[in-house]
């Protein structure tokens, strides 16, 4: 089991790799005893993983409920949000309750924001089943739910305990969702360490077999990448948005073809090629690197061209970006490769990427 440390003052915590911790009593030790537990997962992931994450935190709880949520970012929403309150109140849970986030990103980002609002905090524990999910989502205390006009407008920063990643779980991922796992992680290679991208190029393939060492390293990096970056800054005063280099092309493609259509890592796999070429045309990067990066993205099976929304649409969309500030949106862009920063573009330039990227 390999432990990377989150620090952040009081609210520090570790997140745990490896294979089989789900049956580990170790990953498991040190967390709180309560009388009551909610396990939140989804009608996918609960056959598959629920019994397993029971029987290891059954020593911690006097009783642990499940609540098994329908499956899909559509439901990431408020009525779906609220089956988790239901869920706590039908069974008096109290504020010492634990909350354990079994399964995708979907699952940890409402598991997260339902803790930071049940009783006003509860702890919670991330238990990512998804690559995205372990290699991003359960790390950083970013948890929201999304509106029709905007992709994780509803949320709260609220930390995790501990971060459990059995890499095991990874097997039964559907091919489709692995591929959208390793947007994110061919994402820390532009931002942050362009060896570590050099690294996805040569070990691609041992990815997508899932060998256990590719597997864990691929994990391991990212997460000690993000933890480095939300170490400095957790709430995303500066730094922290380079973490969303693709998202927000990626997040116009998502809101705009409606939740579902195209997966989350799908739209940042192809937001990622719109924001290369955006950093091209803003002399940041060269066209060998947007060419390198397209390669990447296609070779690991996602999409690297926009569905066409048409341009003013993409524009309204991302004006409802996070990052927008005063209506004026901010990308992150990359340059030299290896280092990202944030920058608002020209609409005609950004009109220009969308052409050249787009249908
Ligand atoms: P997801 O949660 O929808 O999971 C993908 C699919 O895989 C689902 O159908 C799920 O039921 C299934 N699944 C999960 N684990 C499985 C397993 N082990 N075996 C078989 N099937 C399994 O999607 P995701 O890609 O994990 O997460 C995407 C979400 O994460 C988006 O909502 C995105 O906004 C969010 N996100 C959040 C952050 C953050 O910092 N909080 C970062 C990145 C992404
Ligand atoms: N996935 C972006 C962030 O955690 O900040």
């Amino acid at each position: 089991m390999q432990r990377v440390p989150i620090a952040l003052g009081e609210r520090s915590y570790e997140i745990l790799i490896g294979t089989g911790l789900l049956a580990d009593e170790s990953a498991w030790a040190g967390l709180p005893q309560s009388a009551a537990a909610l396990v939140v997962t989804n009608e996918t992931v609960e056959p598959l993983y629920g019994a397993q994450l029971v029987r290891a935190i059954a020593a911690h709880h006097k009783a642990v409920h499940t609540v098994a949520l329908p499956d899909g970012e559509a439901h990431k929403d408020w009525p779906t949000l609220n089956r988790i309150f239901d869920a706590l109140l039908a069974n008096a849970c109290d504020r010492k309750t634990v909350l354990y986030a079994l399964g995708g990103g979907v699952v940890g980002d409402m598991t997260g924001f339902a803790a930071a609002c049940y009783m006003r905090g509860v702890p919670f524990v991330q238990v990512p089943t998804t690559l995205l999910a372990q290699v991003d989502s359960s790390v950083g205390g970013k948890t929201a739910i999304n509106h029709p006009l905007g992709k994780n407008m509803i949320g709260a920063f609220y930390q995790p305990l501990r971060v459990v990643c059995d890499l095991a779980t990874l097997a039964t991922l559907p091919l489709r969702e692995f591929a959208a796992g390793l947007a994110e992680v061919i994402k820390y290679g532009p931002i942050a360490d362009m060896a570590f991208l050099e690294w996805i190029e040569a070990n691609l393939a041992a990815l997508v077999a899932r060998d256990p060492q590719a597997l864990a390293h691929a994990v391991r990096r990212s997460c000690e990448i993000k933890a480095e970056v939300v170490g400095q800054d957790e709430r995303e005063a500066g730094l922290r948005a380079i973490l969303n280099f693709g998202h927000t092309f990626g997040h116009a493609i998502e809101s705009g073809l409606g939740y579902g259509e195209w997966l989350h890592g799908e739209a940042v796999g192809c937001g990622m090629v719109m924001g290369a070429e955006l950093s091209k045309r803003l002399g940041l990067v060269d066209a060998a690197f947007v060419e390198r990066l397209t390669a990447l993205v296609a070779k690991a099976g996602l999409p690297t061209r926009g569905p066409a929304l048409g341009a003013d649409r993409y524009l309204d969309l991302m004006r409802v970006d996070k990052k927008a500030e005063g209506g004026e949106i901010r990308f992150v862009v990359v340059g030299p490769p290896g280092q990202a920063s944030m920058r608002p573009a020209p609409d005609a330039m950004v009109r220009d990427v969308l052409a050249a990227c787009c249908g």
